[in-house]
Order: structure tokens, then C-alpha cells, then sequence
């Protein structure tokens, strides 16, 4: 069997992976002719929403997005595919890993162009956070994705914990990290 053939998911689990293909229309460009950033972020957030709605039932909410990195440029006239997967969950939340590929129609090259991860919490009529469907992850990848989730949303709560201290103490954290002294530079008699 081939790596890149799916896997097959349990009959018991709803439907934990999304997969949407966009062409880069003209609109979609910025000045410099590649596809726009926020263009690419708006199918990123729609694709993370329909995962993770199909996946427990419910309305969801973005948390939060983790850090977004543009490793390369999209073209205009490029097939631009988004492979959404529920990876792990919490009490309300889920983490849905998305990976960006761009495609070449002409070349058939395909290039790795994000990934990102996004926490998307199940949310009742009043938008208040209610349980979701919990992951029994079952094939190996599932497991390994799931226990690198499960590290990611530690990692995260620390981040929240870490940068609520700054906002609330900053006088302290500068005693403890003092700023480096800045050097101007002395200034030069002009030229006759
Ligand atoms: C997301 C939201 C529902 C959480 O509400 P809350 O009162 O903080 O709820 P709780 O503290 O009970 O946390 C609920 C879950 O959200 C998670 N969560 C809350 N803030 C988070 C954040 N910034 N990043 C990641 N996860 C977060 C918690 O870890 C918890 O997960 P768990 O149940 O799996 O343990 C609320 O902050 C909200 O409505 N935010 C706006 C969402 C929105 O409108 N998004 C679109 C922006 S245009």
C-alpha cells in the first residue's frame, strides 16, 4: 500500500479530515501579482470551520491560530489545496492541522506552502463552549498526530500563562531582563 493512499477511518468516528482545492483567480492577487496573504488566510479559516463543524456536529468558533508561516509565494493560476484534519481534543476544543500545497497545473510540481494549526472550540446557541466529540486516535499516524496536539495545547496554555505575567508585571521582567543599552550613533560635522 501506498503512503499517500488515505487511511482508513473507524466507522464509529465522524469524518475527521477535510480537503478543499481552490484556483488562485486574478481577484486573489496582490501588487505584486502573487496571491494575497489574507486571501489564503480567510480559505484557512473557512477550511478549519468545516472540519471541525463536520467533525463534532456543532457550531464552532476560532480560538485561536498558531503561527503562520508563508514558506513560499502562490501564483496566480495555481491550484491551491488545503488538507484539514482533526488532530486532537480536548474538553470543548479541537485542534485542526491544516497543510497548504500549491500546484503547478502546467509542471504538476507541487509545493509545501503552510502549515498551521488552529483551535476551534464547540459552541452552543449562546456561544458558550460545550463538550465535543472526544478522538480516539487509531492508526498510527492519528496517534502520533494526536500526541503532538496534545503537546501543542500545553505548549500553548504556557504561552497564554507566560504572556499574561508580562501585561500584568512589566516593571518586574525589567529588573530581570534589563533592556540593552542602545549606542547612537555620534553625530558627524557636516561637510563644508
Ligand atoms: C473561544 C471562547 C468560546 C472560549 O471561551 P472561554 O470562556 O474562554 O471558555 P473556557 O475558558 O471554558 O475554555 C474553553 C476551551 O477553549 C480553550 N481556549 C480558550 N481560549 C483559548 C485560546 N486563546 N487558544 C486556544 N484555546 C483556547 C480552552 O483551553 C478550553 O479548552 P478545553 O475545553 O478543551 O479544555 C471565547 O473566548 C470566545 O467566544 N472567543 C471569540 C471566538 C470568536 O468569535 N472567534 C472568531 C473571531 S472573528
Amino acid at each position: 500500500m501506498s503512503d499517500k493512499q488515505p487511511e482508513k477511518q473507524s466507522e464509529k468516528q465522524p469524518e475527521r479530515s477535510t480537503t478543499l482545492t481552490v484556483l488562485m483567480t486574478p481577484d486573489l492577487a496582490n501588487f505584486s501579482g502573487h496571491v494575497h496573504g489574507g486571501a489564503i488566510l480567510r480559505l484557512l479559516d473557512q477550511v478549519a470551520y468545516v472540519c471541525a463543524a463536520r467533525y463534532c456536529g456543532r457550531y464552532v468558533v476560532t480560538a485561536s491560530v498558531d503561527q503562520v508561516s508563508f514558506r513560499a509565494p502562490v501564483h496566480v493560476g495555481e491550484l491551491v489545496t488545503f488538507k484539514a484534519s482533526v488532530n486532537y481534543t480536548g474538553k470543548t476544543s479541537m485542534e485542526v492541522g491544516v497543510r497548504v500545497e500549491a500546484e503547478s497545473i502546467r509542471t504538476r510540481t507541487v509545493r509545501h506552502v503552510i502549515t498551521c494549526y488552529f483551535t476551534m472550540i464547540a459552541v452552543n446557541d449562546e456561544g458558550r463552549p460545550i463538550p465535543t466529540t472526544p478522538l480516539v486516535p487509531e492508526t498510527p499516524n492519528e496517534r502520533r498526530r494526536w500526541a503532538a496536539g496534545q503537546l501543542r495545547s500545553t505548549l500553548r496554555k504556557e504561552i497564554e500563562r507566560r504572556s499574561l505575567e508580562i501585561k500584568q508585571n512589566p516593571e518586574e521582567l525589567l529588573v530581570s531582563c534589563p533592556l540593552p543599552e542602545i549606542k547612537l550613533p555620534s553625530k558627524q560635522t557636516p561637510k563644508p
